[in-house]
């Protein structure tokens, strides 16, 4: 497939900015569009190529925007469309891609579309949602649950009809059968896709829980989960009707089919499915589906070598023909990836993730090697943790502000503002000011992973091969034509002889080896992760 046209979406990484928590321009203590604006030269010299930006709609923000009142406009907290119309243009102006949040499965219960469908029965956009009679004891339809915990229920009084929400009652679920529903999301999708500078607008999408879209139409019960032994009430039920119906596969092709109609645009799905589930979502063997569907896999998988070998041969045997892998290890709904594995550890991921073939998606902060957040139970924001306390489901330890420079609030906004929520307490080692200072820090690893990646074709357009086990160390190899690379990854804390091909060190995670000449094998440190240039 080398010889194929390459993509930008293909050679290029992806880094996600959570736009409360990226930059503050206007004192309020909360991340906004212009504060995004302001860093991009950041991102430039990072050396990333698109940027995916979470939700900055208008919205009442239970869900912090993922609960959308209005998706062809911007929400005051984060600016206004002319704040929008100009990141776009700088971002373009810079090289770099835009890929939009959105968010279809679900709109914010005080969206136009809501208020006119509960308002009664006879409505016309009665059946843009899901509305069913009581049960005959007058209580829920059936047992849907919410993922935020709780069934997925809520009665509406003006009516005395149930709606279904996969998530909070805020955000009421839309009828994806009602083919109004679908015309509406698609204009909403062309209203982005034409702005911008010569209508050249937004080069892709992130699709908001694109595997749950549509829901049994005869409201059958979910099977129990026979495996499930307390814990979140999601679980306790199979989403047999809830997710990952057939039909969801159709809707995926429209929304490609309609991004196809404008040049070199990227459809991504956030699913969480089994590899043999997640890679149906490409859209069979004519690849119509989403170009990338995300791969979670590494951060639902335990950091052990033994597994991720066969993670990553499983994931590559599994992608149809020239389906395009890609790999994520953070984003804003998971605990950040140095907390989940260790601040050592979080280094040998980046090389795994930069090294890997397919596309990356980075979390604003993990290249920083931030940690969680501790949020004390006063400063609790997220609805996933109000309304599931103590199960450590909340998402607000990896939603903490970036960290910019050495002074008060770290830069992200004014000194004397209160942050919407609080910083990594040890914040100052992990600034962008002290890492770009001192030597051998996370940023300056993803620097030099992100610069290899990008002038290295074996690493962002070659082929993977020989991926093996050892003693707890990784090896792959990428190759394109001539250039061969193989990677040696120690997932251990001890450090270890491991058997490589003659080459030479290209890049260290640990201290600076580049040139070292490798003859049948070399000493790897503990937790550390080497690129040999095979010759
Ligand atoms: C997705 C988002 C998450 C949000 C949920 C409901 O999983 O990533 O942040 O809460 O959808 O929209
Ligand atoms: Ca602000």
């Amino acid at each position: 497939m080398a010889n194929d046209p390459r993509l930008w979406w293909q050679d290029g990484v992806i880094y996600q900015i959570y736009p409360r928590s990226f930059q503050d321009s206007n004192g309020d203590g909360i991340g906004d569009l212009e504060g995004i604006r302001s860093r991009l030269d950041y991102l430039v010299e990072l050396g990333v190529d698109a940027v995916w930006v979470s939700p900055f709609y208008p919205s009442p923000m239970a869900d912090f925007g993922y609960d959308v009142a209005n998706y062809t406009d911007v929400d005051p907290i984060f600016g206004i469309l002319a704040d929008f119309d100009r990141l776009i243009a700088e971002i373009h102006a810079r090289g770099l891609k835009l890929i939009l949040d959105f968010v279809p499965n679900h709109t914010s219960n005080q969206h136009p579309w809501f208020l006119e469908s509960r308002s009664s029965r006879t409505n016309p956009k009665r059946d843009w949602y899901l509305w069913q009679n009581p049960a005959s004891d007058g209580s829920v339809p059936n047992n849907w649950m919410s993922n935020f915990g709780g069934l997925g229920w809520t009665l509406d009084d003006t009516t005395g009809q149930y709606y279904y929400h996969s998530f909070l009652p805020g955000q009421p679920d839309l009828n994806w059968w009602n083919p109004e529903v679908r015309a509406a999301i698609y204009a909403a999708m062309r209203f982005w896709l034409g702005r911008g500078a010569k209508g050249r607008g937004v080069d892709g999408f992130r699709m908001d829980v694109i595997w749950l879209l549509i829901k049994d139409k005869h409201f059958r019960n979910n099977p129990p989960n026979p495996d499930w032994h307390g814990g979140d009430s999601m679980g306790s039920v199979l989403p047999k009707y809830t997710a990952n119906q057939p039909e969801t596969h159709t809707i995926v092709r429209e929304m490609r089919a309609l991004l196809d109609e404008y040049p070199e645009r990227v459809l991504i799905g956030e699913i969480y499915l089994p590899i043999e589930e997640l890679v149906t979502y490409y859209g069979g063997p004519e690849l119509k589906g989403a170009q990338m569907p995300f791969n979670f896999q590494l951060i639902l998988t335990a950091w052990e070598a033994p597994l991720i070998a066969r993670l990553i041969q499983q994931y590559e045997a599994a992608l149809p023909a020239g389906a395009w892998p890609n790999w994520v290890v953070g984003n804003h709904d998971q605990h950040r990836l140095a907390t989940r594995i260790g601040a050592a550890q979080a280094r040998v991921a980046a090389v795994l993730l930069l090294t890997l073939r397919g596309t990356p998606t980075l979390y604003n902060g993990d290249e920083l090697g931030m940690p969680d957040a501790r949020i004390a139970p006063d400063e609790v924001q997220d609805p996933a943790e109000k309304r599931q306390p103590g199960l450590g489901l909340g998402r607000d330890p990896e939603r903490s502000p970036m960290l910019w420079e050495n002074r008060e609030n770290a830069g992200f906004t004014a000194p004397g503002v209160k942050t919407w929520l609080p910083l990594v307490w040890d914040w100052p080692g992990f600034t962008v000011e002290t890492e770009t200072a001192d030597a051998g820090t996370m940023l300056k690893l993803y620097r030099e992973l992100l610069r290899l990646r990008r002038a290295r074709p074996a690493l962002h357009a070659g082929s993977v091969s020989d991926v093996h086990e050892g003693n707890g160390v990784l090896h792959f190899m990428r190759t394109l034509g001539s250039e061969r690379l193989q990677m040696h990854l120690n997932l251990t804390g001890n450090s270890q002889w491991t058997p490589s091909l003659e080459g030479q060190v290209l890049l260290s995670s640990g201290l600076d080896r580049a040139g070292e000449a490798v003859r049948n094998g070399l000493e790897l440190h503990a937790n550390e992760a080497v690129v040999v240039e095979l010759s």
